[in-house]
C-alpha cells in the first residue's frame, strides 16, 4: 500500500504514490472531475478525481460526499506551481471512512461570534483557527526552550490550592471535602518555595481568575507562566522579561510566517520590537503622562485598560511602568526603600499598540517582619501562609519574579481585537461549553 504522508511534506513526494488521511473541508464537481479540498490539520491539499482514472463506484460516492468528511486518499503528487502547497493530488483511490449525514453547521457565510463559540469544537478546524493554534503552540515551545536553555528548572504547581496567591477578589471557590479550597490565580508562592530549593525555577500551567466582566483581555482560565529567581533584583528581573518577550516575538517573526499572513497580521510593529531596547517609565511618571493625555487617573489608582491603551499607543516598543503604590498591588511585593514604603519594587509589562499589561512582575519582600505586617495591614491571616513565611525564616534572600500571561501575549502578537480565540477552549463569564 502507499505510504501515508502528512500533506505538509507532500512536497518531497513529488511523482510518488502517497495515501493522504484527512478531511474534506470544500468540494467542486463537473460531471466528469472532483476537486476534493482536503486537510489533515498539517496543510491543504487539492485532490483531483476524474472520472474513468477511478473505479466508478467510488466516483459515485465522492458527489455524495458532505463537508467535513474522513476521507483516506491514495493518489500521485503532482507538482502544481499554482496550489498554495505546490503539489497536488491525483486521486487514484478513495476510501470514505465516514460521510455526515447532515450539513456542516459552519458555512461560508459569515457567522456571529457567538455562534461560533457555541461552535468551538469544530471551529477548530478552520484556516483561521489553524493558524492561531499553531502560534500558540510556536510560543509555548519558546519559552520552554528559553528557560531550559537557560538552566531554569521547571517546576509545576499546585491547582487545587489553600492559599489565596493575588488577593481575595475574583477567588474560585470549591468544597474540599471538610475544608475550602480555592483554584490557583498564581503559582507564584510555591514557585518562591522552589527558587530557594533550585535557584531558578518556573511553573506554567492554567490559572483562575472569577473575572465578572466581560472584557476583551479577561478570561476565567488562562495559562501563565511564571518564572522566579533567588539572588535578582527587579532590575534583572526586567532584563529577563525583556529577553524573553523579544526571543518570543523573534521566534514567531521567523517560525510562523505563513501563519501570520492568514491572520493578516502586519508585522512592521513586530520587527519594531526586537529592533530596540523597551522603555521604562516610572508609575508616577506614568500617571503625569496620562493626565496630560486626558485620564482621570490620580496617585494610588491601578492603571485602568483605557490608560494602558492610551499610553501604549504613544510608544512603539513594550514599555515597563515601575514601582506602583502598594495599595493597587499585591501583599507580597517589596516596599520601595526610596520611596518610604509608599510604592513596591514592581513593574508591569505592557505591549505596544494598545494592548497593555501583558507581564507583571515583582522583587518580593524577603523579610519577615515586614511581609508579616503587611499581611497584618490587610487582614489577611498569617497562619494559613505559615508555610510561605518559613521562607522568609530558613535563609530569606533577595528574590523577584514575574507572571507571562501566555493568552494576552499571544492576542497581541497576533495583532487581535479580543482574547477569546487563542485558547481552544475559552472560560468566560458565560462561557462553560463546549
Ligand atoms: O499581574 P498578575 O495578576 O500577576 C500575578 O499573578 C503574579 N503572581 C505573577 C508573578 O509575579 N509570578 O498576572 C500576570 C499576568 C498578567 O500580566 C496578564 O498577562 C495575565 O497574567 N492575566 C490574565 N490573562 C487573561 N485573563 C485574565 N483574567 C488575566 N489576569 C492576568
Ligand atoms: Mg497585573
Amino acid at each position: 500500500a502507499a505510504p501515508w504522508v502528512y500533506i505538509k511534506d507532500l512536497k518531497e513526494h513529488v511523482g510518488e504514490s502517497v495515501c493522504v488521511k484527512g478531511w474534506m473541508y470544500n468540494k467542486r464537481s463537473s460531471g466528469k472531475i472532483h476537486f476534493l479540498q482536503l486537510r489533515d490539520g498539517s496543510g491543504t491539499v487539492q485532490g483531483v478525481m476524474v472520472k474513468g482514472e477511478v473505479p466508478d463506484e467510488q466516483f459515485d460516492a465522492a458527489k455524495g460526499l458532505w463537508l467535513e468528511a474522513s476521507l483516506e486518499v491514495t493518489g500521485v503528487v503532482r507538482a502544481d506551481s499554482r496550489a498554495p502547497s505546490g503539489v497536488e493530488l491525483t486521486v487514484a483511490d478513495l476510501k470514505i471512512l465516514q460521510n455526515p449525514s447532515e450539513e456542516y453547521p459552519i458555512g461560508k457565510k459569515d457567522h456571529g461570534i457567538d455562534f461560533l463559540l457555541d461552535t468551538r469544537h469544530l471551529w477548530l478546524r478552520s484556516s483561521r483557527q489553524n493558524a492561531l493554534m499553531k502560534i500558540r503552540n510556536e510560543i509555548i515551545w519558546s519559552w520552554r526552550c528559553f528557560f531550559h536553555d537557560r538552566g531554569f528548572m521547571l517546576m509545576d504547581s499546585p491547582i487545587l490550592t489553600g492559599s489565596i496567591g493575588e488577593g481575595a477578589d475574583g477567588l474560585f471557590e470549591l468544597d474540599y471535602f471538610d475544608q475550602k479550597a480555592y483554584l490557583a490565580q498564581t503559582g507564584q508562592l510555591y514557585a518562591e518555595a522552589a527558587a530557594m530549593a533550585f535557584g531558578k525555577v518556573y511553573c506554567f500551567g492554567p490559572t483562575f481568575r472569577a473575572e465578572k466582566s466581560k472584557t476583551r483581555r479577561h478570561l476565567t482560565e488562562f495559562w501563565m507562566l511564571e518564572p522566579e529567581m533567588a539572588f535578582y533584583d527587579n532590575k534583572m528581573n526586567m532584563q529577563l522579561q525583556e529577553d524573553l518577550v523579544v526571543d518570543t516575538v523573534k521566534n514567531v517573526l521567523a517560525n510562523c510566517e505563513k501563519e501570520l499572513g492568514a491572520l493578516e497580521r502586519d508585522v512592521e510593529p513586530l520587527e519594531k520590537v526586537v529592533a530596540g531596547p523597551f522603555y521604562h517609565l516610572n508609575y508616577r511618571d506614568a500617571v503625569r503622562k496620562l493626565n496630560e493625555l486626558g485620564s482621570d487617573i490620580k496617585f494610588g489608582d491601578d492603571l485602568g485598560a483605557d490608560d494602558e491603551t492610551v499610553l501604549t499607543q504613544q510608544y512603539d516598543r513594550p514599555v515597563f511602568v515601575e514601582n506602583y503604590p502598594k495599595d493597587a498591588k499585591a501583599f507580597y511585593m517589596k516596599a520601595n526603600p526610596e520611596d518610604n514604603g509608599e510604592t513596591v519594587v514592581c513593574s508591569d509589562l505592557l505591549a505596544p499598540e494598545g494592548y497593555g499589561e501583558i507581564i507583571g512582575g515583582s522583587q518580593r519582600e524577603e523579610d519577615y517582619g515586614r511581609l508579616l505586617n503587611r499581611m497584618k495591614e490587610l487582614k489577611m491571616n498569617p497562619a494559613d501562609y505559615d508555610w510561605y513565611l518559613d521562607l522568609r525564616k530558613f535563609g530569606s534572600v533577595p528574590h523577584s519574579g514575574f507572571g507571562i500571561g501566555l493568552e494576552r501575549t499571544i492576542t497581541w502578537i497576533c495583532g487581535l481585537p479580543h482574547i477569546r480565540e487563542v485558547i481552544p477552549f475559552p472560560r468566560t463569564i458565560y462561557r462553560l461549553k463546549p
